[in-house]
């Protein structure tokens, strides 16, 4: 991203990480671009203020990110309750419904923040929109069975429309495999729906594992604007 943009993601992931972290607390540790900035002050605050906190991850690469920190790793069978989930959000919509899933962590971001008391997004301005879609234009991720994966293409259009198209990997041949073992579709919708509708009809399909709509979820996002405020 711009220099801009990574002020801004730092301002966010510092401001959250001020605001809702306490001795004591279990920590669920989003994916993404962004959280990278909150994990650093989040390691910072441990050392100076001596906290004991423990961190459970949403991804393979928010492992890697606690263990670089040095920060005590655990998961949903020690920690089942969290007090706060601090994570990104591809786009975040007036009623703080999020897109996510750019990362293609989708499903365990999901289960984690559901565990947390307290879930707290952060992101930059330019993932602050009103409807969803205005900003964010590679669709909503769907992560998927590897096997069902034409069914449920064909279904998702045939029913809402768009296109939904198989993410592909960067520097690999054929599909993106996630964490869990599955594909990810992006579903390129055209209209304005009812998301939370949506969202259950295409989970009831069989093979869906989970969406990246996330409805009702966040308490609170933290934007880093572009004059430096949150
Ligand atoms: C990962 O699957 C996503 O849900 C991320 O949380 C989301 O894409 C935000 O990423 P950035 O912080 O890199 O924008």
């Amino acid at each position: 991203g711009s220099d801009m943009a990574e002020e801004a993601k730092k301002l966010a992931g510092y401001a959250a990480v001020n605001d809702h972290i306490k001795n004591n607390y279990v920590v669920g540790v989003g994916s993404g671009s962004t959280i990278v900035y909150a994990v650093d002050r989040l390691a910072e605050r441990v050392q100076q203020e001596k906290l004991k906190i423990v961190c459970v991850p949403t991804s393979f690469q928010a492992r890697q990110l606690i263990l670089q920190h040095g920060l005590p790793l655990s998961d949903l069978d020690r920690h089942p309750e969290l007090d706060v989930a601090i994570d990104g959000a591809d786009e975040v919509d007036s009623s703080l419904t999020l897109i996510k899933g750019g990362g293609g962590c989708l499903t365990q971001e999901k289960i984690v923040a559901e565990c947390a008391r307290h879930f707290i997004v952060i992101a930059d301005y330019r993932k602050d929109s009103k409807c969803l879609g205005q900003q964010w234009k590679k669709g909503i991720p769907v992560e998927v069975i590897p096997m069902a994966y034409v069914p449920i293409t064909r279904d998702i259009t045939r029913r809402f429309g768009g296109e939904v198209v198989l993410r592909m990997g960067v520097n690999k041949a054929g599909p993106v495999v996630t964490d869990n073992g599955n594909f990810i579709l992006d579903w390129k919708f055209e209209n304005v729906h009812n998301w939370k509708e949506v969202n259950t009809a295409i989970k009831m399909i069989p093979g869906v594992v989970e969406t990246g709509l996330f409805i009702g979820m966040a308490e609170r996002v933290y934007f880093g604007m572009q004059d430096g405020t949150v």
